[in-house]
């Protein structure tokens, strides 16, 4: 397992995503990918499963200590009393008494930005949070957050895949010593058919999953990934004992287009950063 460090945190740098995932698949997941030496966990309020996280990590028999736990708060839950009843409520489904690292869902304009943000210190403070973040913010909101907090955030969460060009917001994460964590890795599945990607998997004799997420993870990025079968699990996180050529990093790359974003749902997402 390799390791992303920013502003004081260590993120193991593959995590196992939730999200779409049951309640009975999230227990069995959450415990296979724990024991399969996942050790980076990522859910949501929104996901509906976070008491079945919980139940997953118990099950594992992996000590608390030895994972990070990632939850989002949901953007209803953002006005200060809400967002503080919201972070206990996780912490009880969770069967936990602190994540590794909470995060602000998506930007809520409705409340200030300020008061998010005090709340994300304030359960910090409480020792209830490790670490804060934040997720979907563009540069100009990421660093508005930064400014604001007294504690470093560690990290943005953000849509990432080879057909989209987040190099503003991480040319800015970086300038603000956080870290980048990628979801959707798989581009909604539309990477397995990529002939480009095809052909570095069978150069290396991998997978096309393990080529994407190797990707990710070589620019020094964590990356998210989500899946229901036991073996794929495994499969994914057999990306640390090969390298891709500079080369090949680059024809991943250059497969970017204007219009690759997937996740940009009305009301919730903010204006996108645009790629020179
Ligand atoms: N912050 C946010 O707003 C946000 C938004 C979206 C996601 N996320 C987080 O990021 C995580 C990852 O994103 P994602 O859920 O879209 O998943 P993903 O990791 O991009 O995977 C997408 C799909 O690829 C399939 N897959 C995975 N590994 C495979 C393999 N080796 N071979 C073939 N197919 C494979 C999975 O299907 P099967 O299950 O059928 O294998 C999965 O449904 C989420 O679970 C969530 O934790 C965050």
């Amino acid at each position: 397992m390799n390791f992303i460090n920013a502003n004081g945190a260590t993120i193991p740098a593959i995590g196992f995503g939730t999200f779409r995932v049951s309640g009975p698949d999230t227990e069995r997941m959450v415990s296979h990918a724990l024991k399969a030496g996942y050790r980076h966990v990522d859910t949501a309020q929104i996901y509906g499963n976070e008491a079945e996280v919980g139940d997953g990590i118990l099950r594992s028999g992996i000590a608390r200590a030895d994972l990070f736990l990632t939850t989002k708060v949901w953007v209803d839950n953002y006005p200060r009393k809400a967002f503080l009843s919201s972070v206990d409520e996780s912490l009880k489904k969770l069967k936990t008494d602190y994540v590794d690292l909470l995060l602000l869902h998506w930007p809520n304009e409705a409340v200030p930005l300020a008061e998010q943000i005090d709340a994300l210190n304030e359960v910090r403070n409480a020792g209830k949070v490790r670490h804060i973040g934040v997720s979907n913010f563009n540069t100009a909101l990421m660093n508005e957050a930064v400014a604001l907090s007294p504690a470093p955030l560690v990290t943005n969460q953000i849509e990432y895949h080879p057909y989209i060009d987040q190099s503003p917001v991480i040319a800015a994460a970086r300038e603000a010593g956080m870290s980048l964590t990628a979801y959707y890795a798989m581009a909604d599945g539309k990477v397995f058919a990529e002939p480009v990607l095809r052909e570095i998997a069978a150069a290396h004799d991998r997978s096309v999953a393990q080529i994407v997420l190797r990707w990710v993870v070589q620019q020094g990025i964590a990356v998210l990934s989500k899946t229901v079968s036991e073996a794929r699990a495994t499969e994914n996180l057999a990306i640390f004992d090969f390298t891709l050529t500079s080369g090949e990093m680059a024809a991943v790359s250059a497969l970017a287009h204007g219009n690759g974003r997937i996740v940009s749902p009305d009301g919730l997402a903010p204006v996108w950063d645009v790629a020179a």
